[in-house]
């Protein structure tokens, strides 16, 4: 009797830890564009292991930087937010969650080199995603090289230079470049003159602004929570009243210091409520400004997702037929980017913008569905990327791509966003739920039409050399930068 009753209760304390454990908030994974990188949940329920029998022969990640440092507009704030607790003409207490805010400074202590640029975290970040995705598909043997492509701004170079050290890894030649396996092309960044053919392509669609809406919603929707929650907090402080302002400078506070020095003590002067609905402005942010809900921004991810299902449709280590480059880009192909060229790609594909739940999409300015998959957190996360992964299972032999899947054998694709498998809209018939390369090409052409064409969209007709095409990936590198090893 005794026994049983220990057992019991030994399986009770099991599952109420479990449940707290399971439970627990982190507003790290709810600060959007301010998140360190995190594996994002599995949103839809497929398991995140490639299907078994089956394996990547190519794959296509388009992604944002690793973490970094604040931009100056930002760092202004952080900066005009210490002025006010140092005040020396001020006294005030502070006491609960904000009694750290005296002793409080800045994570910034080399502003001339720090603000833009990539924090350890990010450095380490983009490295391992070069550890990961080596060990993840095998595609590139010992001595092997690979090129990938990134848009010029340092952070973005300092990025995709950490990657391929991870990736590549063996042997040390920075004393002897012409052992370097490791190259970027580098690709001008947020330019006017490269259309569509470029990782910023939105910076050359003239209409782009007109269709972007985000911020202004973002700012009404943050307008009804701010002011509540600095009335809430005023009441642990004597002699200092927080505004607004104030009170969105410490959440963004939350996920920066958090990456920066590790502190997180402005995580904890937070409740999971005001979390949520700080999270939800970045959602409005993104899915209005460069998502979804901007009309224009689809014409500018489509290029993109063309041009890698044009290469998936030939399969790895082969040019598209109707391309007119001549370089084979090898089967990983990476493109590193900033946060607002990934929701372009996600509108162009249709991703997260359906709901068999009526009224969740477009998203309301006022009222977060707590059932939609559109979440800035488990995108534009610091590192965040769009995957596109070209998935042979089976027997293939015999199976051209223009033919239709044979049970489990066949070609797939599966789309990952950072991490979490995320289905194409209506084909998911494949082995976890992945969709038959025949049947995504097909949905490809079908958004094309959707999307619109980039240089009709933009406003670009007769404008002279504009283009609706990325070809920069079947284009013999010119400028390409070799990292030291
Ligand atoms: C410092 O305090 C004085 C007196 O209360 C006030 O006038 C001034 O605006 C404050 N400065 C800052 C940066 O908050
Ligand atoms: C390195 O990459 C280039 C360009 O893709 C290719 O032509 C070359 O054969 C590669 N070299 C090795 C050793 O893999
Ligand atoms: C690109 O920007 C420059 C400088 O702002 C401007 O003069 C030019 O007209 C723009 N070109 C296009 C195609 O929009
Ligand atoms: C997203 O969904 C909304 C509502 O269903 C629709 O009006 C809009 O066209 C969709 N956007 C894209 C890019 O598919
Ligand atoms: C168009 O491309 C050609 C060849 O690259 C270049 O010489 C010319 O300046 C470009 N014209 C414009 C308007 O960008």
């Amino acid at each position: 009797m005794f026994g049983v009753l220990r057992i019991t209760s030994v399986l009770l304390i099991v599952a109420s830890l479990t449940r707290v454990t399971v439970s627990i908030f982190d507003p790290l994974q709810h600060s959007g564009p301010a998140s360190p990188y995190f594996d994002a949940p599995s949103q839809f329920g497929i398991p995140t292991a490639t299907p078994s029998g089956c394996r990547v022969d190519q794959a296509a990640y388009i992604l944002r930087h690793g973490s970094r440092y604040p931009e100056p507009g930002s760092f202004a704030g952080w900066q005009a937010l210490f002025a006010k607790l140092h005040n020396q003409s001020q006294t005030y207490t502070a006491r609960g969650p904000l009694a750290f805010l005296p002793q409080w400074v800045p994570p910034v202590d080399d502003i001339p080199h720090e603000p833009l640029f990539l924090s350890a975290t990010g450095a380490g970040e983009s490295f391992m995603l070069g550890v990961d995705l080596r060990k993840r598909y095998g595609f590139t043997a010992g001595g092997g090289n690979l090129t990938v492509w990134a848009a010029s701004q340092q952070r973005v170079l300092d990025t995709a230079t950490y990657f391929l050290r991870g990736y590549l890894s063996q042997g040390n030649y920075l004393s002897s470049p012409n052992k370097n396996r490791g190259s970027i092309v580098v690709l001008p960044d947020s330019v006017n003159f490269t259309f569509a053919d470029s990782l910023t392509p939105s910076a050359a669609c003239p209409n782009y602004n007109s269709g972007n809406t985000g911020s202004a919603k973002a700012t009404a929707f943050r307008a009804g929570y701010l002011t509540k929650i600095a009335t809430r907090l005023n009441k642990f402080l004597k002699g200092l009243t927080l505004v607004e302002g104030d009170v969105g400078v410490m959440m963004d506070l939350c996920g920066f210091q958090a990456e920066i020095n590790g502190d997180t003590r402005f995580c904890d002067v937070f409740e999971p409520e005001e979390w949520l609905e700080y999270e939800y402005a970045h959602d409005l942010n993104y899915y209005y400004g460069s998502g979804p809900g901007n009309p224009f921004a689809a014409a500018t991810g489509f290029p993109w997702a063309k041009a890698i299902s044009d290469l998936f449709a030939v399969g790895p280590n082969a040019l598209p037929e109707n391309g007119n480059g001549n370089f084979v880009p090898p089967p990983l192909i990476m493109g590193f980017t900033h946060d607002n060229n990934l929701p372009p790609v996600l509108a162009a594909l249709g991703l997260w913008n359906t709901s068999s739940t009526r009224g969740v999409y477009p998203l309301s300015p006022t009222t977060p569905n707590p059932v939609r998959k559109f979440r800035s957190s488990y995108l534009v996360a610091f590192r965040g990327y769009i995957a596109l992964e070209r998935i042979t299972c089976g027997d293939v032999s015999g199976i051209g791509s223009g033919a239709a899947f044979v049970g489990k054998n066949g070609v797939f694709v599966r789309v990952r966003i950072n991490n979490a498998p995320v289905p194409v809209p209506d084909c998911t018939s494949g082995p976890g739920a992945t969709c038959p390369l025949h049947d995504f090409l097909g949905h490809v052409e079908k958004r094309s039409v959707q999307s619109g064409d980039f240089v009709q969209r933009c406003g670009l007709t007769g404008v002279a050399n504009a283009t609706s095409k990325v070809e920069f990936l079947t284009r013999q590198p010119e400028d390409i930068l070799l990292v030291g090893l």
